[in-house]
């Protein structure tokens, strides 16, 4: 955990809403504020939000959304993790670490095993720091022409205890999150 914000450290908390506006309060109206448009995939809206407020202004997020998955041929569902944002002004100071494992702890509450999200390749280490692993396979995800193989990287992280993640080709059975 970095300095100056950690002897008053927020909170995260759960949103009411989450739309275009929250968003661009955290990360501006920038046209790719996520860096992933290269990827040129179609994603889906969380549906479950956790913010930190600090002052009043939204400076930190992350939504949930439980999905369907094949992992093996075997039918299954995921909580996939996204739109893990935090203010230029604020980074580096532990938010997305707080605001992520608040929607990981909910996350547990939700039933399925694993949480999953996909990220671009430098964002791997920062998330491996949050305890997630890499899913070193391709992962098929649906798109409005087909499926497609994700071109970013999958990250899981296990939702209870006990969970490993099973052998066999990965497809998520909906639009990425
Ligand atoms: C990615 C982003 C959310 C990170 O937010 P942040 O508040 O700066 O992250 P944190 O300070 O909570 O860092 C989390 C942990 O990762 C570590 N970390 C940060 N950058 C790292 C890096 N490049 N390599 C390894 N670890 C890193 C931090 O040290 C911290 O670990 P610690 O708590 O054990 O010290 C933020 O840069 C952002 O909003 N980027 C634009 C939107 C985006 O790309 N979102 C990701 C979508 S998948």
């Amino acid at each position: 955990m970095t300095d100056s914000l950690s002897s008053a450290l927020p909170t995260a908390v759960r949103l009411t809403e989450y739309t275009k506006t929250e968003q661009i309060e955290i990360l501006g109206d920038s046209a790719d504020p996520f860096g992933v448009a290269d990827a040129g995939l179609t994603w889906l809206p969380k549906e479950d939000h956790f913010g930190i407020r600090q002052k009043g202004r939204l400076v930190a997020h992350a939504g949930l959304l439980r999905l369907p998955i094949s992992i093996g041929g075997v039918g299954t569902q995921v909580v996939g993790v996204g739109g893990v944002a935090v203010a230029p002004d604020m980074r580096g100071h532990g938010l997305a670490r707080l605001v992520v494992s608040a929607a990981v702890d909910h996350a547990r509450t939700m039933g399925p095993q694993h949480g999953l999200l996909f990220c671009r390749p430098p964002l791997v280490a920062l998330y491996q720091r949050l305890g997630w692993r890499t899913l070193e396979q391709d992962v098929h995800v649906e798109q409005p022409e087909g499926p497609v193989v994700m071109p970013l990287r999958t990250m899981w992280t296990p939702l209870r205890d006990d969970a490993s993640w099973p052998t066999g080709e990965v497809r998520l059975l909906s639009l990425p999150m």
